[in-house]
């Protein structure tokens, strides 16, 4: 069986080790990864593709006669993947373009939950700078900017002041010198809580819950400095409970694909509600994405007990209903290993060591992954694993409770240095402050 997992991060190296240990033969399945990256090349049994066209892997995925294709990224299915792939009579895992809107465009994913009675911030959307202006003059400071279009993690801006509100509204819409940003932004209310990460498989109709999970979105300890794509993550999420779980299937999930149905859109793929616990255990959607979260996909994954790709096959045809999904009852932790100035610029090349000296273990009792997300083969003659992108590594350990996975994950990333890596200390301390009470 042959299997294709489009993109090159720590979650698509997640996606791609997880459906192979899921074979249900003797054979292992052949799993492609295009692009990939140094840690799916390294992977013997991996296969990496260096194709990124949409046209290039429609052929290829013919070529190869691939069972399906999972996509990683959101990029890809804002830009047709998968409409491309069914118009080809190939089978593929994700969101139509159309679908994935409910991540594309801050606007219609609004606009779509206000329709649909999903509990989300208050807000109002504009094109015109002078009116986002008297509007955030209007509410005041905390108050939070986002731009329409896919920015890449950099597109909201949570402004605590008047003054940085400002500042994020002629950003985003006026013109500079660089040509404008966006052409619509939203302006929605400052919101405090818990942040949490809640993802479902979704079969167009049916949804299989994964495993709770958080992530740590900022730079810095303690939640502070610039937004990421994500430095760490843990999975379970001790915040849910069993009954803030049904609440949130109910207002969030099923009300968001039923209205998807309606709308004539149904959505199939990866569904990823990033949701705002309030203090009074009310709940709002901050935003829809239409993949996994990169790196919640890699704690998630590591405690995956159920072969994944029964259940993408399941999600491919319809009847995820029909089947249910087996956890590791342990924790997993991962703490992402960053490079030098990220998420500014960050710095390529930068040698990795230490990723050979990690504790050799049979499979059966490895407790860790080192998921690899920029990393390439560079060095002085091309032999070293080298940095190559924002996020280079994501250290990932299952063990009992939270600050076990912690002290284990931690333990394992000691091994392994690079010049300016950045890594926060404290991946996981809101769980642990949780388990205490
Ligand atoms: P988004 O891409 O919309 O999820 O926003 C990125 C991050 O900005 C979120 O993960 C939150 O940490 C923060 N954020 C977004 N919307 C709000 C809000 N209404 N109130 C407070 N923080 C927010
Ligand atoms: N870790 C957050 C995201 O993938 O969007």
């Amino acid at each position: 069986m042959k299997l294709l997992v489009i993109g090159g991060g720590g979650r698509e190296h997640a996606l791609a080790w997880k459906l192979l240990r899921s074979s249900r033969g003797p054979a292992l399945p052949t799993v492609f990864v295009a692009p990939g990256n140094a840690g799916t090349a390294l992977d013997e049994d991996l296969e990496n593709v260096p194709l990124t066209g949409i046209p290039e892997l429609v052929e290829f995925a013919r070529k190869e006669s691939v069972a399906f294709t999972v996509v990683g990224p959101e990029a890809p299915l804002a830009d047709g993947i998968v409409d491309a792939f069914h118009a080809a009579g190939l089978k593929i895992f994700g969101p139509t373009r159309q679908a994935a809107q409910l991540e594309t465009s801050k606007e219609f994913a609004k606009a779509f939950m206000q329709r649909h009675g999903i509990p989300t911030a208050a807000y109002a959307s504009f094109d015109s700078p002078d009116e986002a202006h008297r509007y955030v003059d209007e509410k005041g400071a905390p108050i939070v900017v986002k731009a329409d279009g896919l920015a890449a993690g950099k597109g909201v801006v949570v402004a605590m002041t008047l003054e940085e509100a400002h500042a994020a509204v002629d950003a985003m819409l006026v013109k500079t010198s660089a040509g404008k940003v966006a052409a619509r932004i939203v302006i929605e209310e400052f919101l405090e809580g818990e942040e949490i990460s809640f993802i479902v498989m979704a079969d167009g109709r049916h949804v299989l819950p994964l495993a709770t999970s958080q992530d740590h979105k900022r730079l810095k300890e303690g939640d502070q400095g610039p937004n990421t794509g994500g430095m760490g993550a843990y999975s379970p999420a001790p915040a849910i409970s069993p009954m803030l779980h049904a609440k949130i299937m109910r207002e969030v999930i099923h009300a968001a694909m039923a209205g998807m149905e309606q709308e004539g859109i149904p959505f199939t793929g990866f569904l990823y509600a990033g949701l705002m616990i309030l203090p009074d255990g009310g709940i709002r959607v901050l935003e829809f994405n239409c993949r996994m979260g990169d790196p919640e996909a890699e704690v998630i994954l590591l405690r995956l007990k159920s072969n994944l790709i029964t259940l993408m096959e399941h999600a491919i045809g319809g009847t995820l209903d029909k089947v249910e999904a087996e956890w590791d009852r342990r924790t997993a932790l991962g703490v992402v290993m960053a490079a030098h100035d990220y998420p500014g610029t960050p710095r390529r090349g930068d040698v990795i060591h230490g990723l050979p000296d990690l504790p050799q273990m049979p499979a059966s009792e490895k407790d860790f992954h080192v998921f690899h997300a920029g990393t390439a083969w560079g060095g002085e003659n091309g032999k070293e694993i080298v940095t190559a992108g924002g996020r280079v590594l994501c250290i990932t350990a299952l063990a009992d409770g939270v600050r076990m996975a912690q002290r284990r994950a931690y333990e394992i990333a000691e091994h392994i240095h690079f010049d300016g890596c950045q890594m926060r200390r404290d991946i996981g301390y809101r769980a642990i402050n949780q388990s205490r009470k």
